[in-house]
């Protein structure tokens, strides 16, 4: 069985080929950072428009690359949920014009199950049960995962995506967006014990994340580390706009590389001392001794690291999605097989759903 799978939940139009027995026949992912890159994160409204443009040209070159035609594809699967309303839309419309027109099963794809889905597929085996952590541009989640499609929410970001901080943080110091990336690179020069920023909740029992303060912290650092930052902090505008400006353009403002790196690492360090923290109590409160991470943070190496040591120490076994399955994809919808095995096929009053759901089933 062919399953073609669409993922627009946010800024990559991706398409990929998959088979029943989750073989990769082929994958294309068209990334939208260049558009955004000027406004240091994803504005929604152009992340749908590109959609637009992209999405059938994306569908084509997948059936291209692994040699098929539209006609040999058995059923499409789309993420419907969470994401950006404007941007689901477009991928949801796309598989229900193709569903109609080739009178083929569709199949919803919650996008967070296929991020940890994707440690199933790099496994090569069961990784159910187990915690999952999501961590991305938009969500740092929790959940507990009794199956690949039975997650419960256990905890969550009560402002700030990990990824959207990494983005914001890249800004303020003058970084090129996407930010985590930018930030890892920066560090990896860096002393991260040149400041000491705030881990915020990491003694609440409770299961969620704030990364708000951490970013206000960096900021304040900024200012200060910045010679004469008190003729600029008061009565500032936006963040980005000040951090750039003065950034860029005036060396009185200027910060040198080794205070970029030393604020990149610092901020790196804390921000993955309270996604290890989180991660791990929740693996003690559940019991269980399976994790499975996934989403673009989970792309960066420190933050890998910490967690295998964890791992190591506590005897939890440890699956963090591949590099290339990370960052958004359609390979990571192959989760779809598992709603077609349970006879899990959608009408075409199928919906999107922009916010979180606590309990997907
Ligand atoms: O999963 P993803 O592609 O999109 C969402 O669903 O949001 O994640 C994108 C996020 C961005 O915020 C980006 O800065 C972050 O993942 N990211 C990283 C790294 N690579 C991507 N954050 C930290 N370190 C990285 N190496
Ligand atoms: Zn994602």
């Amino acid at each position: 069985m062919l399953i073609l799978t669409l993922e627009t939940t946010c800024d990559e139009t991706a398409a990929a080929v998959v088979t029943d027995r989750l073989e990769v026949l082929a994958s294309v992912v068209a990334s939208q950072d260049d558009l955004h890159r000027r406004f240091g994160g994803v504005v929604p409204e152009i992340a749908s428009r590109a959609h637009l443009e992209r999405i059938l040209p994306v569908i084509d070159e997948t059936l291209r690359k692994a040699n098929l035609s539209l006609a040999q594809i058995d059923a499409v699967a789309v993420a419907n949920t969470p994401g950006l309303a404007g941007s689901l839309l477009v991928g949801l419309s796309a598989a229900k014009a193709l569903c109609v027109a080739r009178q083929i099963p569709l199949v919803a794809i919650n996008h967070l199950q296929a991020h940890i889905y994707a440690c199933r597929l790099a496994a090569g085996r069961e990784v159910f049960p187990c915690v999952g952590l999501i961590v991305s541009g938009g969500h740092s989640s929790l959940y507990r995962c009794s199956g690949p499609l039975d997650f419960e929410l256990l905890g969550g970001t009560i402002d700030d995506a990990a990824g959207e901080a990494f983005d914001k943080v890249a800004a303020m110091l003058g970084l090129p967006y996407p930010g985590g990336p930018s930030i890892e690179r920066a560090a990896a020069g860096g002393n991260a014990k040149a400041y000491s920023f705030p881990r915020a909740l990491l003694r609440d029992p409770r299961l969620d994340f704030s990364f708000s303060g951490l970013k206000t912290a960096v900021r304040y650092a900024i200012a200060a580390a910045k010679k004469g930052s008190e003729l600029f902090f008061p009565g500032a505008g936006r963040i980005a706009d000040v951090a750039m400006e003065k950034n860029s353009s005036d060396p009185f403002f200027r910060l040198s590389p080794e205070q970029v790196a030393d604020l990149a690492a610092s901020f790196q360090e804390a921000a993955v001392d309270c996604l290890v923290g989180k991660t791990f109590a929740a693996l003690k409160q559940t019991g269980m001794c399976t994790l499975c991470v996934g989403g673009g943070v989970a792309a960066n190496s420190r933050l890998r690291q910490r967690l295998q040591e964890e791992a190591d120490r506590r005897r939890i076994a440890l699956h963090v999605a591949p590099l290339r399955l990370c960052t958004d994809n359609a390979v990571m919808g192959a989760i779809a097989v598992e709603r077609l095995r349970a006879g899990r096929v959608e009408g075409l009053d199928l919906d999107v759903f922009p916010g979180v759901i606590r309990k997907a089933v």
